[in-house]
C-alpha cells in the first residue's frame, strides 16, 4: 500500500426518475441536473461542507448519505482514510422523487473508489472495485436498484434482479426526448410513499401493468407516438394519490391535455415527456402546471447519457 493522495477528487451524479409509469422499481431515466461532491482524504475526522439545495440542512458527519456511501466504499477497496473531507454542490431537490438519494450515494462511492485507487496510485478505478460491484452496494444503501441503476450509467435503465444478483440493461432513448419536470414545494419521503402500497394488486391491473411496461421501452426508444399509452401505470400511481393529491392532479391534467405524464419515481415531482418536435408542449406543461394548485417549478431537462462520473480534482 502506498499513501492516501492529498488531492481531491469530484465527482457529478445526475437526478433519476424511476418507475416513468408501468416500470415500477424497474425503469430510470438518468437528467440533466446534477449534484457536484469534492471530496478528498482529510488528517482526522469527518467534514461536510453543502450548498445549493437543502443547504439549511443539519447533520451529524457520520450520518450524511455521501458520506455513509463513501465509508462502504473504503471498506470495499481496502478501509477506511484517517479523515475525510467533502465538499457538495447540490441541485438535486431531496425528498421530490427525483433520484436525490440515489446521487448521494453514488457520488459517495465513486469518490471513495477513487480516492482508493489514488492512494494504490492505480490508473483504473475499476480495478479497485467493479462498476458492478459499486451498483449492487448501492442498491443495499438505497434499498431499491431503479435510481441506483440510472444514475450510475445514464440513459434508460431496466434494473432487474434474477435471485443471482442485481443486472442492468442500459439502452439509448430517442436523441429528441425532452423531459419536463414538475417539482411542488414540500417534498415526500419516499419511506412515506412506499408505505402506501398494497401488498398484493388485481392480476388483471399486474396484466395490464406488463404490457405497458413492455409497449414503454418501444415508446422510449423508437416510438414517441406511443407514450401516452406505454407511460400508464396500474399498480403503484393510483395507491399514492391520497398522499399527494396535486401531483396525482397534475398528471390526469397533463394527460388528458395529451401530454403524456407520470408520477416521478415515489413523487410528489410530475415527469412530463415532450419531444423535440412538439417543442411547443414543454410551454404548455408549465401553462397547465400554473393552474394546478401551489406553485410548480417546471425544469425543461434533456437525458443525461453518461451517468455519474468523475470530472477531476
Ligand atoms: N446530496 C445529499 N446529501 C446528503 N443526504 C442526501 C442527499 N440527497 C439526499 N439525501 C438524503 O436522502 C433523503 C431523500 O431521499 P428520498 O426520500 O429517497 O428522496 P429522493 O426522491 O430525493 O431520493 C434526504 O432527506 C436526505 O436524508
Ligand atoms: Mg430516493
Amino acid at each position: 500500500m502506498t499513501s492516501w493522495p492529498g488531492q481531491p477528487v469530484t465527482v457529478v451524479a445526475p437526478a433519476t426518475s424511476a418507475n416513468l409509469g408501468p416500470g415500477f422499481d424497474s425503469l430510470g431515466l438518468a437528467l440533466s441536473l446534477h449534484d457536484r461532491v469534492q471530496a478528498r482524504v482529510a488528517e482526522s475526522g469527518v467534514d461536510v461542507q453543502a450548498t445549493g439545495v437543502s443547504a439549511g440542512q443539519r447533520w451529524r458527519p457520520d450520518q450524511h448519505l455521501v458520506v455513509r456511501a463513501m465509508r462502504a466504499g473504503f471498506e470495499a477497496t481496502g478501509g477506511q482514510p484517517p479523515g475525510i473531507a467533502i465538499r457538495c454542490r447540490n441541485a438535486v431537490p431531496q425528498g421530490f422523487g427525483l433520484g436525490s438519494s440515489a446521487a448521494a450515494i453514488v457520488a459517495g462511492l465513486l469518490a471513495a473508489r477513487a480516492l482508493a485507487a489514488a492512494r494504490e496510485a492505480a490508473t483504473d478505478p475499476a480495478g479497485m472495485l467493479a462498476d458492478s460491484d459499486v451498483l449492487r452496494l448501492a442498491c443495499e444503501i438505497e434499498g431499491h436498484p431503479d435510481n441506483v441503476a440510472a444514475c450510475q450509467a445514464g440513459g434508460l435503465t431496466i434494473a432487474f434482479d434474477t435471485g443471482a444478483g442485481l443486472s442492468v440493461v442500459r439502452l439509448t432513448p430517442l436523441a429528441g426526448l425532452a423531459p419536463v419536470l414538475c417539482v411542488p414545494a414540500v417534498p415526500v419521503a419516499t419511506s412515506t410513499a412506499r408505505r402506501a402500497l398494497p401488498d398484493q394488486v388485481p392480476h388483471a391491473d399486474a396484466a395490464a401493468n406488463s404490457t405497458r411496461a413492455a409497449l414503454l421501452i418501444v415508446a422510449l426508444t423508437s416510438r414517441p407516438d406511443l407514450l401516452m399509452p406505454a407511460t400508464e401505470d396500474f399498480i403503484h400511481q393510483r395507491y399514492r394519490a391520497s398522499t399527494m393529491p396535486r401531483t396525482a392532479t397534475l398528471v390526469a391534467t397533463l394527460r388528458a391535455a395529451g401530454i403524456p405524464a407520470v408520477v416521478s419515481g415515489a413523487g410528489p415531482s410530475v415527469l412530463a415527456f415532450t419531444v423535440d418536435d412538439r417543442a411547443a408542449d414543454a410551454a404548455e406543461v408549465a401553462r397547465i402546471a400554473a393552474q394546478v394548485g401551489a406553485p410548480w417549478r417546471v425544469l425543461p431537462l434533456r437525458v443525461d447519457a453518461e451517468g455519474a462520473r468523475l470530472v477531476g480534482g
